[in-house]
C-alpha cells in the first residue's frame, strides 16, 4: 500500500532532503507540497528531481484538496499550528519536525486529533543519537533529581528554545520536577542568567555563529557528573530516516505523541 504523503516546507533545507528521500521510496508518494516563494510550480522542477511530480500550494489548505495519508509539517514556527490543525481537519496524520510549538500548543492540537481518532508525532529532533539522549536522560532523572539542559544552534535560528530542548524538558517533567538547592526565587542577581523554566527545567539557548545544531544536558550529584549531549553537522540526512520511520508509522498513534521512540522499539 502507497501512503501519500503532503509535505509544508517541501523547499527548505530539511524538507527539500526529506522530499528526494520519498522520490526514492517504493512506499511512499509525495501528492503534494507546501511553500510560498514557489507556489504554481511542479516541487520535481524546484528541487532537480523528476520523480516529485506533485505541486506546490501557497498554503496547506490548498495542498490539501488532494487527499493524502500523512501531512508532514515543517515550515516555520509561526505557520505550523495552524497548517497541522488544518491537516487534521481534513482527515491527516500528522509528522510534525517544525520547532516552536509550545506545550499549550500541543494540547490543543492533542484534542483536535483524539476527536478526529488521527496520530500526531512530534519530534523536535528526528536524528536517532537525539532520541537515545531522550530516552538516555530519562533513565537518568529517574535517579539524579538535579539537572540543567543547554541548547546550541547557529546564530540566525529564530526560534528559542530548540524544539529537541523543549521535547526533553517536557518528557523530564513525567519523570519528576528537578529539585534545585537554591530555588529560582532566591537567586541573588539577575534569575535570567539562571535561564528559561521550560516544563520545569532551566534551559540555556546559545545562539552563535560556529553552532550548528545540539543539545546537552548535565546531571549533577554531589561530587559527580553526568553529561549527555547530541550534536548534528551541516546537512539534513540525520533527519531523513528518523522522519521515514515516523511517516510510516504515525497511523499506529491517536493524539499527540512527542518524540521518535513513541515509534521505535528501544
Ligand atoms: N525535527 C527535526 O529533526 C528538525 C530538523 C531540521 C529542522 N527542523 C525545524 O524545521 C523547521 C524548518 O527548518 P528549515 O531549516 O528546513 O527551514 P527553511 O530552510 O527556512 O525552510 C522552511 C520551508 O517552509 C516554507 N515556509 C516557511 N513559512 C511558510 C509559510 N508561512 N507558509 C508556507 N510555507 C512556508 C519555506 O518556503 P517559502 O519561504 O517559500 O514559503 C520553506 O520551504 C524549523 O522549525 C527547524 O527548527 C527540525
Amino acid at each position: 500500500m502507497t501512503i501519500r504523503v503532503c509535505i509544508a516546507g517541501a523547499t527548505g533545507w530539511a524538507g527539500s532532503e526529506l522530499a528526494r528521500a520519498i522520490a526514492s521510496a517504493a512506499d511512499l508518494r509525495l501528492v503534494a507540497a507546501v511553500a510560498r516563494k514557489h507556489a504554481g510550480q511542479i516541487l520535481g522542477e524546484v528541487l532537480g528531481e523528476p520523480r516529485l511530480t506533485g505541486l506546490i500550494h501557497a498554503s496547506a489548505s490548498y495542498a490539501l484538496a488532494n487527499p493524502c495519508d500523512v501531512f508532514v509539517e515543517y515550515t516555520k514556527p509561526d505557520s505550523a499550528k495552524s497548517n497541522i490543525m488544518t491537516a487534521l481537519e481534513h482527515g491527516a496524520h500528522v509528522v510534525v519536525g517544525t520547532s516552536g510549538l509550545t506545550d499549550d500548543d500541543f494540547a490543543q492540537i492533542d484534542a483536535l486529533a483524539r476527536k478526529k481518532r488521527l496520530g500526531v508525532l512530534a519530534c523536535g529532533n528526528f536524528a536517532l543519537t537525539a532520541a537515545l539522549l531522550q530516552k538516555f536522560a530519562e533513565t537518568a532523572a529517574r535517579v539524579i533529581p538535579q539537572w540543567e539542559v543547554i541548547d546550541y544552534a547557529h546564530d540566525d535560528k529564530v526560534d528559542a528554545p530548540s524544539g529537541t530542548a523543549r521535547e526533553l524538558a517536557f518528557r523530564l517533567s513525567k519523570v519528576r520536577a528537578p529539585e534545585p538547592t537554591i530555588p529560582l526565587a532566591r537567586t541573588v542577581g539577575p534569575p535570567e542568567t539562571r535561564g528559561a523554566t521550560v516544563s520545569g527545567t532551566q534551559v540555556h539557548s546559545v545562539r552563535l555563529p560556529g553552532y550548528v545544531i545540539g543539545v546537552e544536558i548535565v546531571f549533577g550529584m554531589p561530587d559527580q557528573r553526568l553529561t549527555i549531549r547530541h550534536d548534528a553537522g551541516n546537512s539534513a540526512r540525520p533527519y531523513v530516516a528518523g522522519a521515514l520511520i515516523a511517516i510510516r508509522k504515525v497511523d499506529t498513534l491517536i493524539g499527540v505523541h512527542r518524540g521518535l521512540d513513541a515509534v521505535l522499539d528501544f
